[in-house]
């Protein structure tokens, strides 16, 4: 029997190799030829020469994205309040502790909450942080039966036990592969974490839930979509993190998985309190290039999600070469912060390719402003990191977050981030 497998193996393994080979030459030859934006070319032509160009022509591209791709964020006129609602002193033997805080927005008379879960080394007196979104509602995150179970509209997911839009306790720690907490707590950093649902329900209904409800807006074809919404909200969350006496508000890294990774993007793009930005598997308008026209389109992902970006990304659909900008250049409004950007060798519909490219072209920015050039211009092999001012791995496997990646992350802010005090 052993032997009969082998024959089997050594016959057809020249088969699978001209497979590959043949699904990766298709690959390839179905990526359009494309010219990408040069971030250090103004609008009119002229070159970015100087720092101080460069700060004319970040606002430029900004523009880009605001009007074409994730709409225009409205000014927040209102207030951020919080309360403490539980500590815990114990975690992991004495590692660290863990805070649930509600932090409340007001505007006008009406008011939306989230609920902000903590967790903190006892190492460190003002602790650097990983602000990052979860998917499924903070107790999914970890087992402990003290998190509280947000009581907001949720996506029905069977598959973890939701299935009238409302949590409930069976999905308790089951993202918790996720959420490595007693490693990035020995490692010396914090988490602090909350559902992005309850900043803006993730489902089409018109921008009337969620946040919405506080910006009484007329819209138009540049209004901002839920990923700006969620951006917003790591801001107002930042808000908070800057008075709490147990944060390092210098040291916050915003981080974020798929669309979660999308929305981390562009809060690091428009705020500059955050320190760091990881993007893990965020794909199509997230860190891969959109005129690739690989994986997932502009066209699917407005298809799908028609709530996600502004109305004039519409106008993009099977027309990704009308975009003036490209998401390169969302990275290198990030510049000169440190930005990682991380894929899985499996999710193709996220566009490695593309996302490492995006790195590849980001470099000339973070060079004018001093850093040195992304070292690569092909792939790195699977689980080879390339440490700098922008990073970039792939690892094998699927669309996930594991530890492997939060490790990467780590060096890079021991790196760069462990300094500033
Ligand atoms: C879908 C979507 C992606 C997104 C992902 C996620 O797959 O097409 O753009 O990143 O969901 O957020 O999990």
């Amino acid at each position: 029997m052993k032997n009969y497998l082998l024959f089997l193996f050594f016959a057809l393994s020249p088969l699978l190799t001209i497979a590959q080979i043949f699904v990766s030459s298709e690959q390839t030859e179905k990526i359009p030829s494309y010219t990408l934006p040069d971030p250090l070319i103004f609008n009119n032509g002229e070159q970015v020469k100087t720092k101080t160009d460069w700060v004319k022509r970040r606002k430029e591209i900004y523009r880009a994205f605001e009007t074409e791709v994730y709409g225009i964020t409205p000014r927040w006129q209102g207030e951020v309040t919080s309360t403490i609602l539980s500590t815990k002193n114990d975690l992991f033997g004495g590692l660290g502790k863990q805070k649930q805080i509600r932090v409340t927005f007001s505007k006008g008379g009406k008011n939306l909450s989230l609920t902000l879960l903590l967790f903190l080394p006892k190492q460190s007196k003002k602790a650097p942080l990983f602000l990052s979104y979860n998917f499924d509602g903070n107790h999914t995150t970890t087992a402990d039966q003290d998190i509280i179970i947000p009581d907001c509209y949720m996506n029905n997911k069977p598959e973890i036990g939701v299935t009238n839009h409302q949590a409930n306790k069976e999905s308790r720690g089951l993202q918790a592969t996720r959420w490595p907490i007693k490693e990035i707590l020995s490692r010396g950093y914090g988490v602090a974490t909350a559902y992005y649902g309850e900043i803006d329900p993730d489902f089409d209904d018109g921008f009337k839930n969620g946040i919405h409800q506080l910006f009484d807006q007329k819209r138009d074809s540049a209004s901002w979509g839920s990923v700006a919404t969620w951006a917003w909200g790591l801001s107002r969350i930042m808000d908070y993190l800057e008075k709490d006496q147990d944060v390092n508000p210098r040291q916050v890294i915003v981080m974020g998985h798929s669309r979660l990774g999308k929305a981390a993007l562009w809060a690091g793009a428009s705020d500059k309190r955050f320190a760091m930005v990881v993007s893990n598997c965020s794909g199509c308008s997230g860190a891969a290039l959109s005129k690739r026209i690989f994986g997932e389109t502009v066209e699917k992902i407005n298809n799908s999600f028609p709530h996600w970006f502004c109305n004039n990304y519409k106008k993009f659909n099977s027309n990704e070469q009308a975009l003036t900008t490209d998401q390169h250049e969302l990275l290198a409004l990030i510049a000169p912060r440190p930005v990682y950007v991380a894929s899985a060798s499996e999710d193709l519909h996220a566009d490695p390719k593309g996302e490492f490219l995006s790195c590849v072209y980001a470099s000339s920015v973070y060079e004018l402003l001093g850093s040195k050039k992304f070292p690569a211009t092909i792939m790195p092999q699977l689980s080879t990191p390339i440490y700098g001012h922008i990073s970039y791995h792939i690892r094998p496997g699927k669309h996930d977050v594991t530890i492997y990646d939060w490790n990467c992350y780590m060096d890079v802010a021991d790196l760069y981030l462990k300094r500033k005090k």
